[in-house]
């Protein structure tokens, strides 16, 4: 192996780059559910009219079912995407114009996009340093009168602190709303997430733990919010005069329907999920023990009576520590051939959507007008640890993706210890 760090011009570890996302495990199963579907000729089976038709076909209805007995709920509400879903989540809870909700700012900003979509406000906690999922201990300051829900994203396959988090929501009545989207199989205390709050959320983006190109499904217990969840998915407005007993009729539906094929994709990933699941992490714990024997190298600690499935695996730099900047480790990994990404996401309100206060074109709403007696904050500062997470501690790697192995950790363990052997070269 070459001294020389591939950066500056030596022989990297790896020849050829790993795959950021590796390309998902495919195999005949979903070949054979796809040629199903075209064969049957009906590749959406939705109408927007409330008869049979309105629910979507027969995939769409297998894949609901699967998901309700394998996350043990009692509905499934199939989207054509995760952001669409949390839309249905904002709709089906009602929330609107003078609301506010709770999220973290280090998640993908659809998780905030969904509550502007509907005209209500996110107002930001920032997160914890161990699960980099919302802090417990600062939402309570931030909670109004307008606070409606607590929209808890389960980031980089682990789980939120829900205890606390359940305790504050009670006692505020409060929903909670959970983005699942990185999180399927994980568990909080025995339970998986997603099935915890009110209302979880999944994704099946071409990135995720399973996948189908694009989709999402929400699953709740209750049974209100699923139907209003239906109808957010298949232009309720123009079904709702025909459904008995609906007690309130005003409900703006869209197209989020998920198609027959993805369905089918879905379904066949959601068989390969447990095993997929189990094989991430087998390595991340593989990788764990051999990363905390690095001074400066911080693994994420996983609490005993839960379970991490490490969508992605995340570190924290210390830089002082290591003697090595965040920035200029990734760079020589990358050049090393290994997969790793500089601090995830720009906290959310750093988008310039929340920094002009503009999103429907010059109006200010929903942040300014007579519907809203708050003021929304979206500062730089205002969630100090998500910005350090961001400008410089933390990083993570899919090498424990499939279908990556033992062998690829070992050389990426390799390749660190390369670099922090090597780390005058980086000055
Ligand atoms: C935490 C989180 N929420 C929501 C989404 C949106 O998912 P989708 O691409 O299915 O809309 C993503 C996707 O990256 C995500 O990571």
């Amino acid at each position: 192996m070459s001294r020389i760090l591939a950066i500056n011009g030596g022989k990297p570890v790896l020849k050829k780059p790993l795959d950021f996302f590796p390309p998902s495990p495919m195999d005949n199963r979903e070949q054979k559910a796809v040629l199903r579907v075209l064969k049957s000729g009906r590749l959406s089976g939705f109408v927007a009219g409330y008869n049979e038709h309105f629910l979507g076909g027969v995939e769409v209805k297998r894949l609901e079912n699967f998901f309700c007995k394998k996350f043990k709920v009692k509905y499934a509400v199939s989207f054509n995407s995760a952001t669409t879903a949390l839309h249905g989540a904002i709709i089906a809870c009602k929330i609107g114009p003078g609301d506010e909700v709770i999220v973290p700012p280090y998640t993908m900003p659809a998780t905030a996009s969904c509550i502007l979509m509907n005209g209500a406000i996110p107002v930001f906690v920032d997160i914890s340093e161990n699960t980099f999922c919302l802090d417990p201990e600062l939402i309570r300051r931030k909670i109004t009168r307008r606070t409606k829900a607590i929209m808890v994203v389960n980031l980089f396959g682990g789980p939120a602190d829900f205890r606390k988090i359940k305790k504050i929501a009670r006692e505020y009545n409060l929903k909670i709303i959970e983005d699942n989207a990185q999180s399927p199989g994980a568990k909080y205390r025995g339970k998986f997430t997603g099935t915890i709050g009110d209302i979880g959320v999944f994704s099946f983006n071409a990135h995720k733990v399973i996948q189908a190109g694009e989709g999402g499904v929400l699953v709740t217990n209750n049974e209100s919010y699923a139907l209003r969840a239906q109808l957010a998915r298949n232009h309720g407005e123009a079904v709702v005069g025909q459904i008995k007993n609906l007690k309130d009729k005003t409900i703006l539906g869209n197209n989020y329907r998920l198609t027959e094929i993805q369905a089918a994709i879905a379904y066949e990933q959601l068989i390969k999920l447990n095993k997929l699941n189990s094989q991430r992490i087998k390595l991340a714990n593989y990788l764990t023990s051999k990363l905390k024997k690095i001074a400066g190298i911080e693994c994420s600690t996983v609490n005993i009576k839960d379970e991490h499935v490490f969508y992605v695996y995340p570190i924290k730099i210390k830089e002082r520590v290591l003697a090595v900047s965040r920035d200029k480790l990734v760079e020589a990994m990358l050049a090393e051939g290994f997969p790793m990404s500089k601090g995830y996401v720009e906290p959310i309100y750093l988008l310039p959507i929340y920094q002009q206060k503009k999103v429907f074109n010059d109006t200010h709403f929903p942040f300014a007008g007579k519907h809203y007696k708050g003021s929304s904050s979206y500062q730089k500062g205002i969630c100090p640890v998500a910005e350090r997470m961001y400008e410089k501690e933390l990083t993570f790697t899919t090498i424990c993706q499939y279908p990556y192995t033992k062998k690829e950790v070992d050389l990426f363990i390799k390749a660190i210890n390369k670099i922090i052997n090597n780390k005058k070269e980086l000055k």
